[in-house]
């Protein structure tokens, strides 16, 4: 929301008497002093007017793990073992997953309590590339490159998959680049070259890359 907004809301003071206090160099976000009304605030800013406490800022949080194959991108799961009990944080309960990672696959993967920063990590329109190593049952047609930059019509959710990179790095290896994240993307468009999908594996996301030393249950806060 707009400063000039909170501000407002605080003991009743209204917009003018806002306006005018942080026109007035009044108020501090973050330890800046702000003087434009329409800057934008959200629960993880901490705001002052003058020497008084208007909003005290939560914690915002951002965890990078690597996934091992075997759990489930789910905070919780009668069934299986989740990846949050792999992060012994005090606040790991507040944590959503940024872009999920099947259970046999294995990588990066993110965690955040803060949704703006997993909602722009996550959506198709934002098109963050996201890079996987993928090993195949059978020989990697070349032709596939074509295709998989062609993208595929998805019957399921009546879309066509957005331009992906295919680059074969072996027989039966590859990397590839998405920039969305649809249910089982990957093994759907090898399903569609005839081929079967063995192993997965998430190195980056954007520009966060999963460090080589990283091994598979291991995490860390980051600042993005
Ligand atoms: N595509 C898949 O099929 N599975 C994943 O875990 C990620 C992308």
């Amino acid at each position: 929301m707009f400063l000039s907004r909170l501000i407002a809301k605080h003991k009743g003071m209204g917009r003018t008497a806002a306006m005018q206090a942080i026109a007035g160099k009044k108020v501090k976000v973050d330890d800046r002093v702000v003087t434009d009304g329409q800057h934008e605030v959200d629960r993880f800013s901490t705001v002052w007017l003058d020497d008084t406490l208007v909003q005290q800022g939560e914690q915002a949080l951002y965890i990078m793990l690597h996934k091992p194959v075997g759990y489930l991108s789910a905070t919780s799961d009668p069934q299986h073992p989740t990846v949050l009990e792999l992060i012994d944080h005090p606040a790991r309960e507040t944590l959503h997953i940024a872009g999920r990672l099947d259970r046999s696959s294995s990588g990066l993967l993110l965690l955040t309590n803060d949704g703006r920063w997993s909602k722009r990590l996550t959506e198709p329109d934002e098109k963050v590339a996201k890079v996987y190593l993928v090993g195949t049952a059978e020989p990697i047609a070349p032709e596939a490159v074509e295709l998989f930059a062609r993208g595929f019509y998805f019957h399921t959710e009546d879309l066509t998959t957005l331009p992906a990179e295919l680059e074969i790095l072996g027989e039966r290896l590859a990397r590839v680049t998405l920039h969305e994240g649809r249910y089982h993307q990957i093994k759907r468009m090898f399903h569609r070259v005839s081929n079967r999908v063995v192993s997965l594996h998430r190195e980056s996301i954007g520009s966060l890359a999963l460090p080589p030393d990283f091994r598979p249950g291991e995490w860390r806060e980051i600042v993005p």
